[in-house]
């Protein structure tokens, strides 16, 4: 696990790993450091008698959002970091997995359960942090006159045309909806809790590149009567046309991909949209975004197959078309290749508790302004996933591998 984020970091040279191009990302080093810097506090510093931080500084400048874990470098000055240099980060990778494996092979009999849940968040933390490196990457890497590809391959793009969507019933009705069961969850997911949901319609597949294509060209970033008024006038404002990263050259819509500038993918769904937009397309195509208890339902009612998606471990960083042999009678995109936007509040479950401490700050702090994505992506570790898993972003996000699925 903790390989895979020095894997993604392999391509870059040592001067992309520093730059903060906007607040919402953050430099490839400093995720390097702070992933580390979490086992060093949550694990090490509990349970290995004696442990002696790598670094005194380092506490400040690589603690994210823990105010019950002190005073912290601001997000937005992440970017200024030239010191400590990433050999010194790797170094400090190095010094606490050592410290990390020696943990384990003394204590492994002894170590209470709680540090065993620990040890099971530090690699699911690890995991976030992984798709945020994936995400962070494009981004910097968009900002470069120059357009580097991150991936020295040349993209395979699979070309032929998705099936037609069709619509799916779903049965409404008393849900039982949050996590149950063996593994991981995170707390968000819980408690299990009963709720009542309307019959309603799923479509089988995410929404294309070549549906999204029809809705600009119908006006979607023109006519104001599509759009929710926050979402329209940030539209206004930053002048959208299109989703993030789209570029017109020579006279086509193209893309800027981990493979550098590439055509739009008409087959492929969509993604980094905010939820304005998707919101806008459903609007536009008479339907509307499912509410997460709808998609959970609907994914439990479909029991997708995981390897059907596209995740992290697929090494594209691409999300794929669906074949156009596939089955119109089952639901498909579920899990992988983009992040569905549903239009649900980030909001703590009936019943939810805070957990006492810094691990009440992992996800219970954020319960307010924010909308609930479903499914994961094609930069979501595929073991990370799960049918109850519940991401969380601000309806104007863009960067991530955000797409659109619709309900009625
Ligand atoms: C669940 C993706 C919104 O980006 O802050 C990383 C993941 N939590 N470290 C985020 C996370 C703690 C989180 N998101
Ligand atoms: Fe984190």
């Amino acid at each position: 696990m903790r390989e895979q984020s020095v894997a993604l970091c392999r391509p870059l040279l040592p001067e992309d790993t520093v730059m903060q191009p906007m607040l919402d990302v953050s430099p490839p080093k400093w995720h390097l450091a702070h992933t580390t810097w979490f086992w060093e506090m949550m694990l090490l510093r509990e349970y290995q008698p004696g442990y002696t931080v790598f670094h005194p500084d380092y506490a400040f400048l690589f603690n994210s959002y823990y105010n019950s874990l002190g005073s912290r470098v601001n997000r937005a000055d992440r970017g200024t970091l030239s010191r400590p240099p990433l050999a010194d980060v790797y170094a400090y990778r190095a010094a606490v997995d050592a410290a990390m494996q020696q943990l384990l092979d003394q204590a492994a009999d002894t170590l209470p359960p709680l540090f065993w849940e620990l040890f099971e968040l530090g690699l699911q933390h690890e995991q976030q942090h992984q798709e945020l490196l994936a995400t962070d990457i494009k981004y910097i890497l968009s900002t470069s006159p120059l357009a580097p590809a991150y991936f020295n391959e040349e993209l395979k793009i699979k070309t032929a045309a998705a099936p037609q969507a069709t619509w799916l019933p779903v049965s409404g009705g008393m849900h039982r909806l949050g996590f149950a069961g063996e593994g991981f969850c995170f707390d968000n997911e819980l408690p299990r809790h009963d709720t009542y949901v309307a019959d309603f319609e799923l479509q089988n597949r995410l929404v294309t590149n070549a549906e999204y294509l029809e809705f600009m060209a119908a006006g979607g970033y023109t006519d104001f009567r599509y759009w929710l008024g926050e979402g329209w006038d940030l539209a206004q404002e930053q002048g959208w046309q299109a989703p993030l990263y789209w570029v017109q050259h020579e006279g086509q819509w193209h893309r800027f991909t981990h493979y550098g500038l590439q055509p739009v993918n008409l087959a492929a769904p969509v993604t980094h949209v905010s939820f304005y937009e998707a919101d806008a397309y459903a609007q536009w195509q008479g339907a509307r975004l499912p509410t997460e208890q709808e998609w959970e339902i609907a994914a439990r009612q479909f029991r997708p197959d995981p390897a059907a998606g596209t995740f992290l471990e697929s090494g594209q960083l691409d999300p794929q078309p669906l074949p156009a042999n596939a089955d119109p009678t089952q639901c498909h995109q579920l899990l992988g290749d983009a992040w569905e936007w549903t239009h649900s509040a980030y909001h703590p479950y009936p019943g939810y508790q805070r957990a006492a401490g810094a691990l009440g700050e992992y996800n219970g702090k954020f319960m307010v302004s924010q909308l609930v994505l479903r499914g994961g992506s094609c930069a979501t570790p595929e073991s990370h996933i799960r049918l109850t898993y519940r991401n969380f972003f601000h309806p104007d996000k863009r960067w991530q591998f955000t797409g659109i699925r619709l309900a009625r």
